[in-house]
């Protein structure tokens, strides 16, 4: 073990630096907060390591969305648990989704387990390692919301090009499926000026790209006095950061306007790229879904996207077997697939969750055909980003180098305002640039292009 000696800002003592191995489950606010983790766990001394078995505390940042995450979760931890043993001291922190639902039931089911921290109290886990170090005792501490005032986090991020940025907390829909309310609280945003200010320093460090981040951003800005909307902060990260791209994640169909969507045309960083999960292609179950909307709505947004933004890309997330769902209305979510040409979809089987109402309906479809609509859905939804895809070909698109490629040796990849991976032959030293390809074939996952000089 390292036994560099040095001082933090926070308490000033000298603390031994040990090391820290993370292991992240979910979606890019767990990614995020995995960040946050790691800029806090710093101040105390800990660093962080890709090998877990030199790790002093193992932390386990988990996703309750489907059965399959939450079962992962618990795998995972039975297998932490026996390292832990080849090496005694070695501490295990469980945070996120699946913490903040299961509490001190976690101790019970995941012996190993010293430390369970949630959602809303991140910014707790340095002095909960310490006390956990300093008494050997076993802790769980959640909070039901966020601190009335949020809490500015340190982060320690993992790309230097690309950062993500989270703009509002939680959710206030109660869709009928989801966990999400349940485990990540009510919606609070950041003020403006706050987030801001971070983008200004990201883009000064030479960060490219902004993902602003949350649950449901297009509901950004509604509980700030004076109230703003998203497309009053893409305008201010536009004229005031000087970062060159801007994304945003996860938007509501319910709650994206117009005038979002001329913040993104006027903006000229701001990505034609819109991620509005539907959920389903179908009237009766969007309204036993809770959505707030039926197809026609989300058909007329997209509609207004593309009047405005021809060639915006639009991606979606579906749930096929939902309880009750029948074959026609699942064919209804099928076929809008197809009307509508959406660039990708994340599409996921149903999966019963504690504290929702659906799960204790009848009417539940068995897993065979659930995994069977899935299937078919999976043929479609492929086949339709391959459509989209086709129509790149021969054009000249800018994209951001983000790094190699898997794909092998000077393949390098980026990708295209729109969100398309691109793969490409290039040098390693345009890792971070702005450069312009001529796309020369497709599949329906990814681009290839040559760079043009
Ligand atoms: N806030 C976003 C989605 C967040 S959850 C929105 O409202 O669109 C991410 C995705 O997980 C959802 O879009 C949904 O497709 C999926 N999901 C949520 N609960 C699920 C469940 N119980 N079973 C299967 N998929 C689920
Ligand atoms: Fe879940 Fe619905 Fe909230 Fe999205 S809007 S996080 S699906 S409750
Ligand atoms: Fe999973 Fe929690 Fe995100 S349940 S999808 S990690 S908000």
């Amino acid at each position: 073990m390292a036994s560099v000696i040095s001082t933090t800002p926070k308490n000033s003592q000298p603390v031994q630096i040990k090391s820290v191995y993370i292991e992240t489950f979910g979606c890019q606010m767990n990614k995020s907060d995995s960040e946050h983790m790691l800029g806090l766990l710093d101040e105390i001394g800990f660093q962080q390591t890709a090998e877990m078995k030199e790790a002093d505390l193992m932390i386990l940042n988990t996703c309750a969305i489907r059965e399959g995450a939450e079962d992962k979760v618990y795998s995972y931890l039975g297998a932490w648990n026996k390292h832990k043993k080849t090496r005694p001291g070695t501490l295990i922190a469980v945070g996120g989704c699946v913490a903040q639902d299961a509490g001190k039931s976690m101790l019970e089911r995941a012996p190993g387990v010293d430390i369970v921290f949630g959602t809303h109290n991140l910014h707790r886990l340095p002095d909960l390692v310490l006390q956990a170090q300093k008494t050997g005792e076993r802790i769980v501490e959640l909070l039901q919301e966020l601190p009335e005032d949020l809490p500015e986090i340190p982060v320690i991020r993992q790309s230097e090009i690309s950062a993500w940025v989270s703009i509002i907390y939680g959710c206030d829909y109660n869709c009928t499926y989801c966990i999400v309310p349940y485990v990540r609280g009510r919606e609070k945003s950041r003020t403006m000026d706050i987030i801001v200010d971070e983008i200004k320093e990201l883009s000064a460090v030479g960060y490219r790209e902004v993902t602003l981040l949350g649950q449901n951003v297009t509901a950004y800005g509604h509980d700030l006095s004076p109230k703003v909307h998203l497309g009053h902060l893409i305008e201010r990260v536009g004229a005031e950061s000087g970062i060159k791209r801007i994304r945003f994640l996860t938007g509501h169909p319910r709650d994206i306007n117009t005038e979002i969507m001329d913040a993104v045309k006027n903006v000229e960083a701001a990505c034609e790229y819109f991620h509005l999960p539907i959920q389903a292609g179908d009237d009766r179950t969007l309204r036993r879904m809770a959505r707030g909307y039926n197809v026609d709505f989300y058909r007329r947004i997209v509609e207004q996207i593309r009047e405005r933004l021809p060639n915006a890309a639009v991606t979606t997330d579906l749930i096929v077997g939902f309880p009750g769902e029948t074959q026609e209305e699942f064919m209804n979510t099928v076929n809008l697939v197809e009307e509508i040409g959406f660039d990708a979809a994340n599409t996921a089987a149903y999966s019963p969750r504690p504290h929702t109402p659906a799960a204790n309906w009848e009417q539940q479809i068995p897993t065979e055909e659930k995994n069977e609509r899935l299937r078919f859905l999976n043929s479609v939804v492929t086949e339709t980003s391959h459509k989209c895809n086709k129509r790149y070909l021969g054009n000249t698109e800018q994209i951001l180098v983000e790094g190699r490629s898997q794909k092998g040796e000077n393949r390098m990849m980026g990708r295209t305002r729109t969100n398309k991976i691109v793969n490409f032959e290039g040098a390693d030293s345009l890792v971070g640039e702005l450069v312009d390809v001529r796309i020369t074939a497709t599949n329906p996952w990814a681009l290839r292009a040559d760079l043009i000089n």
